[in-house]
């Protein structure tokens, strides 16, 4: 029996790593670094995400007068990112029809609510960052975390367009990713965006691009969480609620039980 149980322990363990790894997405992706605490990259990211994710995607487990939690007002909320809806109680549901979506992409824009805790914030950031032209693909595009995506580059204005490098006979050339180790087309960068430049070298500098793409991935890890407070909170009521009943019970029952000993 004790054998058996430390078998079973011992599978436990060895398995951890594993479903981590799974729950990351399944690569390893350079680390993005968020804080879940900085109201301001939160509130970019709320805005980036329903300007320009909503059109496609919903978060149905996320209402817009939620997103007071971050300190936005009513105002601010109705003015700058409702596009789908006039109530601000309204969960975020896209205007998409997801047959239509299939048609047009291949693939339905999943929702959004929990996408960072199946796929991990780094792999997230690796995705709004590895788009890139490819004239093969039906919508134009493709990426270098997801091959063949069914999803445009929602933000080319801001980062601007990578293409890929093409050899003499006109073949792409393939290269070996540094930070995930598989193969991806050589990429350079055809223009530059908002939120990128290009320096007298040529070379493009992506920082502020960067700090973009990170404040949305703070927001859709921020999206996932709530729901994980509210439950938290739901707790914390059962137990004060138990408290409350039980104590004074217990409290008279032991007056009760002790009553002729005194
Ligand atoms: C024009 C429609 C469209 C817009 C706009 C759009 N998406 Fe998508 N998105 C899609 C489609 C379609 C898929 C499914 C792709 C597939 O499975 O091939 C997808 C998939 C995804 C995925 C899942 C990737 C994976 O690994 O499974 C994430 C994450 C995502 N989108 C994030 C975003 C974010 C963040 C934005 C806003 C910045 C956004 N999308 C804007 C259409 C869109």
């Amino acid at each position: 029996m004790k054998k058996m149980l430390k078998k079973c322990l011992a599978a436990l363990v060895l398995a951890a790593p594993v479903s981590v790894a799974l729950a990351a997405g399944g690569g390893s992706y350079p680390k993005v670094d968020i804080d879940l605490s900085d109201q301001a990259s939160l509130q970019r990211g709320a805005q980036i995400f329903t300007n320009y994710c909503l059109s496609c995607h919903s978060a149905s487990g996320m209402r817009f007068n939620r997103l007071r939690d971050l300190g936005l007002t009513e105002d601010q909320i109705k003015n700058n990112m409702m596009f789908t809806t006039d109530k601000v109680g309204d969960t975020m549901n896209s205007a998409m029809d997801p047959n239509d979506a299939k048609n047009w992409f291949g693939a339905a824009p999943p929702d959004l609510t929990l996408i960072a805790r199946s796929r991990g914030a780094d792999y997230l950031y690796a995705y709004m960052r590895g788009f890139y032209k490819d004239p093969t693909r039906p919508t134009g595009w493709n990426n270098t975390v997801f091959d063949k995506v069914g999803m445009p580059h929602p933000l080319w204005e801001q980062q601007g367009v990578q293409a890929v490098e093409l050899d003499a006979d006109g073949q792409p050339v393939w290269v070996q990713d540094e930070a995930t180790g598989t193969m991806v087309p050589k990429l350079y960068w055809e223009s530059t965006g908002l939120h990128s430049r290009r320096l007298p070298d040529g070379n493009v500098v992506q920082v502020e691009y960067d700090n973009y793409a990170r404040d949305l991935t703070a927001y859709l890890v921020y999206m996932g969480e709530p729901a994980q407070q509210q439950r938290k909170q739901i707790g914390y009521i059962v137990l004060m609620f138990l408290l409350a009943v039980l104590l004074p019970l217990s409290y008279f029952l032991k007056k009760e039980y002790w009553k002729d000993v005194h």
